[in-house]
């Protein structure tokens, strides 16, 4: 079931592969945040890179969310569904001049800026319109995020922010420059963690820099943390801390600065929120192993074959209690060896036509789908209590085709 939803039900109706969402669970984990922060001001901004479909930003905003974006097209997402430009942060390590004019005509919360060539683009930009672009810096506080190489940002190596030893002369460049106002600091150090320490870490340094800064007359107001508390994705062993625990961490670290706090929480809002649910096309004996060939493939959800990432695979009908497990290997259609979700994985006896659910996929699995193979674009389903409603749909061949032309020339 999602929520009171047979998934069985959604399958018929809509086809397999599909992402299905809890509207309650993403209620849940918003709050969860939010509670955690209070009595603290401040603004939970949703990263929309983990989940971007504009039914849930809206499911988001309207219970007040901010929202984190990291392109042009990721605002228009926020500003579609609803939500106001004072609510928006606007992140990014590349952003183009282009980008910068649409978020400043239609309103932005601000700017966290993460280098001098970026400080001088937006104050030539903000110039420009006659407005005032409020800022902070992003500073990467050299801190090990200890999670996988891919996703950490916040050690020097890394391509994010400005290093904290810079961040003094940065912050005094920007408040020469014309159409900036800095209001804050940013830090976001890494995705999935699980260990609080490494932002304990990045939080004593925040606090320090905003003592120093203060004291060379910058006006810090709000401290803008970054996203990156890791969620379960196994049901077992793992239990990595909660929201109330990072709330309690931000009070004890930053509150004594009276400072707003934002936060960009995305995988622990919508990662347990929602699933992938596959058909089984074949059942395929190999010479030393099973393989499960089901109709979802890495283009679906490429974090299995990207980082190696492990998703709970469940059977949508329960095996009979008792049955024995057996060990298969689950992949995909690709033409591709990588397109393997998982190897050796425990399972009930499965049969061709059944349903598999993968867990833990609202996030960073519908977003960072595409059309490899010519495989159209997986839908997306959003359940509320006894109903549901497709709130992205498949797309058909003709839609797919009609993307590319043909030159007049061949
Ligand atoms: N803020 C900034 C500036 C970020 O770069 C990110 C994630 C977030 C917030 C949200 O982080 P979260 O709370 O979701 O951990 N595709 C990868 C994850 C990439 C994360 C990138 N930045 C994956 O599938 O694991």
């Amino acid at each position: 079931m999602a929520e009171d939803v047979a998934i069985a039900d959604i399958a018929a109706a809509v086809g397999t592969p599909f992402y299905v969402y809890s509207a309650a669970t993403l209620t849940r984990h918003y709050r969860l945040f939010s509670e955690a922060l209070a009595p603290l001001p401040h603004t939970v901004c949703f990263a929309i890179k983990s989940l971007s479909n504009i039914a849930v930003l809206k499911l988001l905003g309207d219970l007040g969310a901010g929202m984190d974006v990291v392109s042009g097209g990721e605002y228009v997402r926020a500003k579609a569904a609803g939500v106001p430009g004072e609510r928006i942060v606007f992140s990014g390590v590349g952003k183009t001049r282009d980008e910068m004019r649409l978020a400043l005509t239609g309103g932005v919360r601000q700017f966290n800026v993460e280098s001098e060539p970026e400080l001088l683009a937006l104050s030539a930009v903000a110039s420009e319109l006659g407005a005032v672009a409020p800022i902070t810096l992003r500073v990467n506080p050299d801190v090990d995020a200890k999670t996988h190489e891919k996703i950490a940002t916040g050690k020097k190596e890394n391509k994010f922010g400005i290093p904290l030893s810079k961040a003094r002369a940065v912050y005094a460049l920007a408040a020469s420059l014309p159409g900036l106002q800095v209001v804050g600091i940013d830090v976001h150090i890494g995705s999935q963690l699980t260990d609080l320490a490494p932002f304990e870490a990045a939080f004593l340094k925040i606090a320090e820099l905003t003592e120093q800064l203060r004291a060379d007359g910058h006006a810090i107001t709000r401290l803008d943390l970054g996203g990156g508390l890791g969620i379960p994705y196994t049901r077992s062993n793992e239990a990595p801390p909660l929201p109330l625990d990072y709330g309690a961490l931000v009070k004890r670290t930053l509150g004594h600065l009276g400072c707003e706090i934002e936060i960009e929480p995305g995988r622990l809002i919508s990662g347990n929120s929602g699933l992938l649910v596959s058909e089984v096309i074949y059942v395929k004996e190999g010479e030393d192993r099973t393989f499960l060939i089901v109709d979802a493939a890495m283009n679906d959800l490429v974090r299995p074959s990207m980082y190696g990432a492990h998703h709970d695979i469940v059977p949508v009908i329960e095996a009979a209690a008792g049955a024995a497990a057996q060990d298969y290997d689950v992949v995909g259609p690709v033409c591709e060896t990588g397109d393997t979700f998982a190897k050796a994985r425990a399972l009930p006896p499965i049969a061709a036509g059944e349903l598999l659910a993968f867990r833990s996929a609202g996030a960073y699995g519908a977003v960072m789908a595409s059309e490899y193979n010519t495989r159209p674009l997986v839908p997306e389903v959003l359940v509320q209590g006894d109903h549901f409603a497709v709130i992205r749909a498949r797309p058909t061949f003709d839609e797919i085709l009609k993307r590319d032309s043909i030159p007049p020339w061949l």
